[in-house]
């Protein structure tokens, strides 16, 4: 089969290293893909927010499978189209994608269909919610309501930083259209954890648990990032916790979507916080998550695209997804000032690999054959072994083989899990 990726990333790289294990698999082609994608699948310059663009290729090439990763094009209704030309396609139609394209939407979902999260109101005025946050509890969190590159958070310490970050996104506008509206809502503590699950509308099969690091510095400071490194499974996450999960949150999201006429197929991302009241969501992602992908297919034993296929088919439940029960670690390695700005074009080397290692490129692209950095996230280097302690070992020995000028990585990826693990 032919398969068409739309997606450029790390997370779309290690879709599409998995997706070439198969045997039913000959083609992939990857729009508009990257320097390290390039290895595995025909790049195609076309961008993924490129709806059109996307639509023609497809038409006009042997395309039979179609996996659309990214948030923006789901919400675009990249996979609408693409079904309407009749091409059989993992990801939501825009109209579940909107679980991660609206905050409203899905705190909205959320309190209608009794899921726990965080207590929340929703302003679209300014005045209103610079009213309500003269009582509001402290810390609280400032959420624009659209898609912001997931920088639209802001956990605010104070009672004069919540104005400002609601000026910020409602008067300055520095998220654009995404902040007109914001959800204000209590401030919740506890570990987080990440579950994509595949789910067809009818079964939900949660993958293997995993842990972001968000921070770009070590012992989690510095600025927001996309990811810094992941580990999974994540030993916060018990048997006990899955199973509450299974029953308060994953179920009865999937049939809330239903109830509202937005089945969702495909990959449904579940941000989770562990508090001392149960596990809460902290937001739903409409798609595989990055860097957290980098971790879980690895451990994936079914063939990847079957699990697709019986997702579209909404087959789910007629197929056994196995996990491998070893343990993941990805680290990133950045630009230096990532992210924040910082300079492109440096030349990548990368040494020779142990054989259960994985280099997932990011941000870099092809130049005369030399691959060069293209990205503030450049790539993750994931290592799978039998311990935590080994997969961390691994992942970090396999950093060192990796140089280019001023790259940096955090040096705790993991440190945190292991020592919960052991705890
Ligand atoms: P999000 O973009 O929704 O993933 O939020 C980014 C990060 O902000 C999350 O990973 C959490 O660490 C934090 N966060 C979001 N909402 C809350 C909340 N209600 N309470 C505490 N932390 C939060
Ligand atoms: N790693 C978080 C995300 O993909 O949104």
């Amino acid at each position: 089969m032919n398969i068409m990726v739309v997606g450029g990333g790390g997370r779309e790289h290690a879709i599409i290293k998995k997706l070439a294990e198969s045997s039913r698999v000959t083609k992939i082609y990857a729009l508009p893909g990257n320097g390290g994608i390039a290895a595995e699948a025909e790049c195609i310059d076309i961008k993924a927010t490129d709806i059109e663009g996307i639509k023609d290729f497809a038409a006009s090439h042997p395309v039979d499978y179609a996996v659309v990763a990214p948030d923006d094009p789901l919400a675009m209704g990249a996979v609408d189209a693409l079904q309407d030309l009749g091409i059989p396609c993992f990801g939501p139609v825009a109209k579940a994608a909107i679980i991660e394209s609206s905050k409203v939407f899905a705190k909205d979902l959320m309190k209608k269909y009794g899921i726990p999260t965080a207590e929340y109101e929703v302003f679209d005025d300014m005045d209103q919610a610079l009213a309500y946050l003269e009582t509001a509890p402290i810390p609280t969190v400032i959420k624009a309501d659209g898609l912001a590159l997931g920088k639209g958070v802001i956990i605010a310490q104070t009672r004069d930083e919540a104005k400002a970050a609601v000026r910020k996104m409602m008067e300055e506008k520095a998220f654009g259209e995404s902040g007109s509206r914001v959800v204000i809502e209590e401030f919740l503590t506890g570990p987080e954890v990440s579950v994509l699950s595949f789910t067809d509308g009818r079964t939900v099969i949660p993958m293997v648990s995993s842990q972001d690091h968000k921070r770009a510095l070590d012992g989690d400071q510095g600025l927001n990032t996309g990811g810094m490194g992941t580990v999974a499974p994540n030993p916060y996450y018990t048997p006990d916790i899955a199973h509450e999960c299974m029953e308060t949150i994953f179920m009865p999201t999937m049939n809330a979507m239903n109830s509202e006429g937005r089945t969702f197929q495909g990959c449904l991302y579940f941000g989770l916080m562990l508090t001392d009241k149960g596990p809460k969501v902290i937001e739903y992602n409409c798609r595989f998550g990055d860097p957290e992908t980098q971790v879980v297919l690895p451990l994936l034993r079914t063939d990847l695209l079957t699990v697709m296929e019986a997702v579209t088919q909404q087959k789910l439940a007629e197929i056994e997804v196995e996990f491998s029960s070893q343990r993941a670690c990805c680290v990133v390695v950045a630009s230096g000032g990532y992210p924040s700005s910082y300079e492109k074009g440096y030349k990548i080397e990368i040494g020779e690999t142990d054989e259960n290692t994985d280099i997932f490129i990011a941000g870099a692209k092809l130049e005369d054959g030399e691959l060069k950095t293209s990205g503030g996230r450049v790539l993750g280097v994931t290592s799978v072994a039998d311990t935590l302690e080994e997969a961390i070992a691994a992942a970090y020995q396999n950093v060192e083989k990796i140089s280019f000028e001023k790259a940096y990585y955090r040096k705790d990826i993991g440190r945190r899990a292991l020592e919960v693990e052991r705890s």
